[in-house]
């Protein structure tokens, strides 16, 4: 029988995995669940049997790749696919695809949350300020950008955007501004949102040069990758400017530097939090196993990243 796995060390809400049981079982699919495994070798040895793994944030990298003698997909629930060794996944003929959209809304409403968190001193009781008239800068303009953009605008704050690959007409028809480089959007926000994915020409790509021209008071938000940060400027910049803050969805590699140095200025989650609300898990998780039951029976390969 045709085995889908599930391979999540951060599991989905229960009703999505429920969802995505239906839509593999009415295929006439078996369900496999690995879920808050610890160590990579557990992947290893679920993957062994299966025809397609659905996974999120999980490394599917060369050994989970090799080990999996009968796979044919790789669905990734969810946006980025950093996680997946594209090019083993190609040597093997496996086809790797993303879910893009599925959780774009869970994320925009984590970015808006912890600016928010943080424009009100984390609730401690002090004079916060509000986002109302602040200028904010979306760095790519993709479905997470877009929908930041829709409820910053909710909050009445200033759009900019910037992304290479997006029309001026397509960003400025949302009401927002598009800026012609990265160095114009942070030198016109106080709050930057970065929607960038994690891949070799942006990784490390925001650094002391981009982020020192973001006027005061500046605050970044990173509900992208922690990888697209220069750690060491960042920290060199927090030391050189005392107007700067950082919140972002999971810890940099030097949490215990801001720590130590710079409390009341930063804000991490301890996991990857964006996406992990239910309608989020739903959506992503139900995408994945749709387009998992479409690629093994009728051969359509929409959504797939490894062409
Ligand atoms: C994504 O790329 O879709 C997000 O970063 C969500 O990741 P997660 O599925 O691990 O929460």
């Amino acid at each position: 029988m045709t085995k889908v796995l599930i391979a999540t060390d951060k599991p989905f809400a229960p009703v999505a995995v429920q969802g995505i049981r239906k839509v593999t079982e009415e295929a006439g699919f078996e369900l496999v669940l690995l879920e808050n495994y610890t160590s990579p070798d557990d992947f290893i040895k679920a993957v062994a049997d299966v025809d397609a793994v659905i996974i999120r944030s999980d490394k599917a990298d060369k050994a989970v790749i090799e080990a999996g003698k009968n796979l044919k997909i790789i669905v990734r629930a969810g946006a980025g696919y950093d996680n997946i060794d594209l090019q083993a996944a190609t040597e093997k003929g496996i086809c790797a695809m993303n879910t893009p959209g599925q959780n774009s809304n869970a994320v925009a409403e984590l970015a808006l949350g912890m600016m928010v968190y943080s424009a009100r001193n984390f609730y401690n009781g002090k004079s916060g300020f509000e986002l109302k008239d602040k200028t904010l800068g979306i760095h790519a303009y993709g479905y997470v950008g877009k929908n930041v953009a829709r409820i910053a605008k909710g909050f009445g704050m200033k759009i900019c955007a910037f992304d290479p690959f997006i029309t001026k007409e397509e960003i400025e028809k949302d009401g927002v501004t598009a800026v012609a480089s990265a160095e114009e959007l942070y030198a016109k926000c106080n709050y930057i949102s970065l929607h960038i994915p994690a891949n070799s020409q942006t990784k490390q790509s925001i650094n002391y040069a981009l982020l020192s021209k973001m006027p005061a008071p500046a605050v970044l938000v990173n509900t992208a990758r922690a990888e697209v940060i220069n750690e060491a400027d960042l920290l060199k910049l927090f030391q050189d400017r005392k107007d700067f803050a950082y919140l972002s969805d999971v810890e940099p590699t030097n949490k215990a530097d801001f720590e130590a140095n710079f409390k009341g200025r930063y804000f991490f989650t301890p996991k990857k939090m964006g996406a992990q609300t239910e309608e989020a898990n739903i959506n992503a998780g139900i995408a994945a196993a749709k387009q998992i039951v479409n690629f093994l029976k009728n051969g359509d390969r929409t959504f797939q990243v490894n062409k």
